[in-house]
């Protein structure tokens, strides 16, 4: 295994209780990198829940899923805008 990610569906109370996906955990073995693998990685995930949201029977992602967000530090915003991001809103977070 070269690298992997996961992608978890949370429903929303609002816009009709409509669905998000979130790309979390995307890592390449460090040996690995710069070989497209992250990008080639992105572009699969994002295809398959495209493809899942809007066939007909297609089985794991709800149908009324609009959109897809990964949350990443500064550094990778242009990485993940080279692979069909853009940056919306702001992460806000407080530690425990
Ligand atoms: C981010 C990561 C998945 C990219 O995987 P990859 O297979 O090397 O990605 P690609 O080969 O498709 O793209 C590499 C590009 O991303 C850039 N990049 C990767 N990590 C970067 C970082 N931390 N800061 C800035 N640019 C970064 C590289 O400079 C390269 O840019 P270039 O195409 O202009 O040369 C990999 O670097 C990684 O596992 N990093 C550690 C874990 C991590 O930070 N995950 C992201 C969580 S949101």
């Amino acid at each position: 295994m070269v690298g992997s990610t996961k992608v978890q569906f949370e429903k929303k109370f609002f816009f009709e209780q409509s669905s998000v996906a979130k790309i979390e955990d995307v890592v390449v073995d460090s040996r690995r990198r710069n070989h497209k693998i992250g990008q080639n990685m992105i572009k699969e995930v994002v295809s398959w829940i495209r493809r899942e949201a809007t066939t007909q029977g297609g089985s794991l992602v709800d149908k009324k899923l609009y959109k897809v967000i990964v949350m990443c530090g500064e550094d990778l915003q242009c990485f993940y805008n080279r692979n069909g991001f853009e940056t919306r809103n702001v992460a806000m977070s407080q530690l425990i």
